[in-house]
């Protein structure tokens, strides 16, 4: 690092942030999907950039402009944001915000269903890829893995489980049962790790992301 890059302190670093939900298709014109608007990730991407990160955001669907500077990678499904992830690697940070589908339809989707006389149609869900798990165990593990958690009642608990299962180096726990989180512009959350919980007073989703992405920059110091 530069002197001049004081408030560049993520400059030389690379991060692969995920945002937004994934689309799972049905057939050609179905699919299952979920309301995530990708704001919160976009924010973090927005943030890590600021401070000189070099970022590259893997993106469903989502009505948001890549931020500047950004490089946006579009996707469809968690099959497709895995292997884009898996093509950014290596790097120093990644941070996995999105809503990945949790399951998606079995079979290929190529031809739409047909309404018949017959019962409705089954749907056989398989399970997806668990992005934040494979990146957490990959053998081009990024130095500081971190994931994302929205939960109601017992939230750091569920988060402290959360964060051994993935083997990430920290989850953001955020509590969605509180009026106004979901959608809302304000966020209460709380950072998991190893280490303990430090819980931070609510704040604008904008700097929310940017105090994360000074305390990503303070950790890799
Ligand atoms: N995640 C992921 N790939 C998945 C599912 C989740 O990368 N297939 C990531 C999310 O981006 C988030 C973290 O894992 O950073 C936690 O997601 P969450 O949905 O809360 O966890 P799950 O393990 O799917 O558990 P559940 O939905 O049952 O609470
Ligand atoms: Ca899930």
């Amino acid at each position: 690092m530069l002197a001049g890059d004081a408030g560049r302190p993520l400059a030389g670093r690379r991060a692969i942030v995920t945002a937004g939900p994934t689309v799972e298709p049905i057939d050609p014109v179905r699919f299952l999907s979920n309301h995530s608007s990708g704001r919160q990730g976009y924010a973090i991407a927005e943030a890590l950039g600021r401070l000189g990160a070099e970022v590259i955001l893997v993106s469903g669907p989502t009505a948001l402009a890549a931020p500047a500077g950004v490089t946006r990678v579009n996707v469809q499904t968690a099959r497709d944001m895995l292997a884009a992830c898996e093509a950014a690697l290596p790097a120093d940070i990644a941070v996995c915000v999105a809503a990945v589908a949790d399951w998606r339809p079995d079979g290929t989707g190529l031809s739409k269903i047909k309404k018949g006389d017959g019962p409705a149609p089954p749907l056989t869900l398989v399970e997806n890829p668990d992005i934040l798990a494979t990146l957490s165990r990959s053998d081009r593990r990024p130095r500081l893995v971190i994931g994302f958690a929205a939960e109601t009642n017992d939230v750091e608990a569920y988060a402290q489980a959360k964060l051994e299962k993935k083997g990430c180096d920290w989850i953001v726990a955020n509590d969605v049962s509180q009026p106004g989180v979901m959608g809302g512009t304000e966020n209460t959350v709380a950072i998991v790790s190893a280490q303990g919980i430090e819980r931070w007073e609510k704040a604008p989703k904008g700097e929310v992301a940017l105090r994360l992405a000074r305390r990503i920059a303070e950790e890799l110091k």
